[in-house]
């Protein structure tokens, strides 16, 4: 199944949506297993429960049309037989082909519901995500722990293979969802659940928080990129090397900056001495496309504005505001654009 077995409706809106827009995160347009299931289940359902609006209004429509052309009679209550027995025949028709549409639309929610609820269990790629107010921790579980691989609000995954998301939440109740690729799942403190995502066409996929979570629930956002097998396994080697020691002096102030001004009290840095976990792995921070749970591009300016007042742009949010002379400001904003 490939990305082009997009349902003709479907086809139609997105005719609809500006061409620069195309990465809207959309139900009707997916591009992963579950999200084909439940559109597929979407369309069936309009289908039928659209079919059935018209037959109820064309059966009003002629009852009012027979009701205008019959003749008064002395006693209203006195029924021709013959009409009598057609029109409870009807009734009777159609009591049971509701019942069979009933019947038949629940058993196709009930398969699309266990296809979707049969996690993959085998030797799939697992991925730990978990929400926290207002970013997602992202880790690549492998037995072996120098082969772990911690990232935040940024997902990569393969291509046309299941990935098992494993998805928890430290704090309140959070929702985990990217609408082209899958349905809504919570992500309750203290319960472990999952999702598979098998992604069918390689992209940049959006996705966000759909659970009311605090202040911030509307920047918690993330983003599912989906990549041709090579191509992964270049990224994730990539990410599995430690950060590489700065080299211009800038960069070196800017690292003494980031351990002596509480940085390091709550983010991680491989290869330094910075190991805590309280915040995102900062590792190779650079080279995701979006800061602060997608609230900022990965620019030098929106790290200069983010780390000069956190709180400006995510109030609410637990980085504080550190006082920075501009030097060091600088300085740092140069160290973190390094870790790519
Ligand atoms: Cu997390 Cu809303």
């Amino acid at each position: 199944m490939t990305g082009s077995r997009i349902r003709p409706p479907a086809a139609a809106l997105m005719m609809l949506v500006p061409a620069g827009c195309a990465e809207l995160p959309a139900t009707l347009v997916p591009r992963g297993g579950d999200a084909q299931a439940i559109a597929d289940l979407f369309w069936i359902f309009l289908l039928v429960c659209a079919l059935v609006w018209v037959l109820v209004v064309l059966g009003l429509l002629l009852a009012l049309w027979r009701r205008r052309g019959a003749e008064e009679t002395a006693d209203p209550l006195a029924g021709h037989d013959r009409a009598t027995r057609i029109a409870g025949r009807a009734v009777g028709i159609a009591v049971a082909l509701t019942v069979v549409a009933l019947v038949a639309l629940t058993v196709l929610s009930y398969f699309t519901n266990r296809s979707i609820a049969n996690v993959a269990r085998d030797e799939h790629l697992k991925i730990r995500v978990t929400g926290h107010q207002w970013w997602w921790e992202v880790v690549y579980d492998d037995p072996k722990p120098e082969r772990q691989v911690a990232t935040a609000n940024e997902i990569h995954v393969p291509v046309g293979e299941p990935v098992e998301l494993e998805l928890l939440a430290s704090d309140v109740i959070h929702s985990f969802w990217v609408p082209s690729l899958a349905g809504k799942k919570d992500l309750i403190p203290g319960r472990q659940t999952s999702q598979t995502l098998e992604v069918h066409k390689a992209g940049i996929y959006r996705g966000q928080c759909a659970e009311f979570c605090g202040l911030q629930h509307a920047f918690m956002g993330l983003t599912v990129v989906a990549h041709e097998r090579a191509e992964f396994d270049a990224w994730q080697a990539a990410q599995l090397k430690a950060a590489a020691p700065p080299a211009d002096t800038l960069r070196q102030q800017g690292e003494r900056v980031f351990q002596t001004k509480g940085c390091f009290l709550c983010h991680a840095v491989r290869g330094t001495t910075a190991a805590a976990k309280v915040a995102p792995d900062l590792t190779h921070v650079a080279s995701r496309r979006t800061l602060a749970a997608g609230a900022l591009p990965m620019t030098r300016g929106s790290l200069a504005a983010w780390i000069a007042d956190p709180q400006a742009i995510k109030p609410g949010s637990k980085m504080p505001r550190v006082d920075l002379s501009p030097d060091e400001l600088e300085a740092v904003v140069a160290y973190v654009e390094g870790l790519t």
